[in-house]
């Protein structure tokens, strides 16, 4: 049985049966393109992160493989209709990261609220005088309104979080989800209501054809002025460029950024120059507990694949009802 882990593990912490044969990326960087294929190219299974690109190419060149797993909620970077087509199981992440993503975007979010990032900065340059009652005066949590854009489980942890701010919640997703809004208290607005409302902005939708740029310049400028937009889903979800001129133009009062496009940004990025403008290096799920958790179901998903059975968290389930399951060739 041979496995492909594109990033470097400690073997011991993989905790796969002792007799597959692991083919590791020894380097803390990310296994070159190439390199993927040509290890793939006689593996039966990949243990991949979101940088990896598993596209059709890659499946017509990996005739044994059998299970790719994801170590992440978002599968953007993989092909999932042609993992489906065949009979590829596609393991992925959600659930054991939730709470620490939703942590993280609410760390953003009151960060770039009452401008600590601005603040800090201030103490760093030396600029610290005598106390100013107009010093770096910001936006409140409490008593403001939070739109969340995608109610699904991260997207519910942080509507969830805001009953503890006294805030009021709205939400847009692609599904309404009558459900939760007696749990969460919160009501479903359109996306154009909810940027209209919203003080606040958390974007945890999945990065789809359909979400792609779904913050460009019609809808940052359909948010009301001085609101803070947050993203902990994929960067592609906002334009970046659009983003920029919201915020020369000043309408927007503060970004947070886990995740950007492109990313890694690179030093002199036009968005890393706002003050306003907060950018982190995709956190959102970067605890201790949280990334053994999700290495560990990561390695849960493979070993049921390659042992014949469902995956606990497949991002493909179609692919049980296809009669395809397995790896078979697509024909
Ligand atoms: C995910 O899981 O998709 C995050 O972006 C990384 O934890």
């Amino acid at each position: 049985m041979k496995l492909v882990v594109t990033r470097a593990v400690e073997r011991r912490s993989l905790g796969v049966p002792a007799d597959w044969d692991v083919t590791m990326w020894p380097e803390s960087t990310a296994m070159p393109d190439d390199r993927l294929r040509h290890e793939a190219a006689d593996a039966d299974a990949i243990l991949t992160v979101l940088t990896d690109r598993v596209d059709a190419g890659l499946l017509a060149g990996s005739p044994r493989l059998r299970a790719v797993s994801q170590v992440a909620v978002g599968v953007d970077n993989v092909d999932l209709a042609a993992c489906t087509g065949r009979g590829i199981p596609v393991g992925h992440t959600p659930d054991v990261l939730t709470e620490t993503t939703a942590d993280t975007a609410w760390a953003l979010l009151a960060a770039a609220v009452r401008r600590i990032p601005e603040g800090r900065d201030h103490v760093l340059a030396g600029e610290w005088g005598p106390w100013r009652p107009d010093l770096l005066l910001g936006g409140d949590l409490h008593g403001s309104t939070l739109g969340v854009v995608g109610l699904g489980r991260i997207g519910a942890a942080v509507a969830r979080r805001a009953a503890g701010f006294s805030m009021r919640v709205v939400y847009w997703s692609r599904h309404r989800k009558p459900h939760l809004e007696a749990e969460l208290r919160c009501s479903f607005r359109s996306f154009q209501q909810l940027l209209s409302e919203s003080d606040h902005v958390v974007v945890t939708i999945p990065l789809t054809e359909d979400t792609h740029h779904l913050f460009g310049a019609a809808a940052l400028a359909a948010m009301r002025p001085g609101a803070v937009l947050v993203n902990v889903s994929r960067g592609a979800v906002v334009d970046t460029s659009a983003l920029v001129d919201a915020l020369v133009s000043g309408r927007l009062g503060a970004a947070a950024l886990d995740v950007t496009e492109p990313e890694p940004l690179p030093g002199d990025h036009p968005l890393l120059s706002f003050p306003n403008c907060l950018v982190i290096p995709h956190l959102g799920s970067a605890s201790h507990r949280t990334r053994t958790a999700m290495l560990e179901r990561a390695v849960e998903n493979l070993v049921c694949a390659l042992e014949g059975r469902p995956m606990v968290s497949c991002a493909n389930p179609e692919v049980y009802t296809s009669g395809a399951a397995g790896g078979q060739p697509a024909g």
